[in-house]
């Protein structure tokens, strides 16, 4: 069993999306063993998504990540990393396969609706970037 990090992002927050993101994410039999909601600071969200820190679009990613509250989350389950990327679908709605979170509510490549790690050592990182270990509870 293995876990990773999720957040449930502003465009997805804004439309009451929580709990329908979150009964997708239970289905795939992913357990929610950590969650809180936040408001990102643009600290945060530009540590975050240092590795973009050069693409054109990082301005406008911290502006979103910053726009309204997000929901941080820790998802535990079987192959938790490559399971989740699965449960969200491709980066960009367009071409995320049916039944996907993305593809169910994203808005676009930039508002699309969830974040999850991209390896089982970000998801290491990332955790530890929101939660301390006292507030996973598997
Ligand atoms: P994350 O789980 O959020 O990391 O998404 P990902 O791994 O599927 O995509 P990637 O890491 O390549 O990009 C990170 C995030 O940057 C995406 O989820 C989008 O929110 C945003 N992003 C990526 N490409 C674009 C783009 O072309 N324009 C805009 N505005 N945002 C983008
Ligand atoms: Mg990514």
């Amino acid at each position: 069993t293995e876990r990773t990090f999720s957040i449930i992002k502003p465009d997805a927050t804004r439309r009451n999306l929580t709990g329908k993101v979150n009964a997708v994410i239970e289905d795939a039999g992913l357990r929610i063993v950590a969650q809180k909601r936040i408001q990102m600071s643009r600290a945060q969200a530009e540590k975050f998504y240092e590795i973009h820190s050069e693409r054109p679009f990082f301005g406008e990613l911290v502006e979103f990540m910053t726009s309204a509250p997000v929901v941080v989350q820790v998802l535990e389950g079987e192959s938790a990393v490559t399971k989740y990327r699965e449960v969200m679908g491709a980066t960009n709605p367009a071409q995320a396969a049916e039944g996907t979170i993305r593809k169910l509510y994203a808005e676009s490549v930039g508002e699309n609706s969830v974040h999850g790690s991209d390896s089982l050592e970000n998801a290491k990182l990332e955790i530890a970037q929101f939660f301390s270990d006292d507030e996973i509870v598997g």
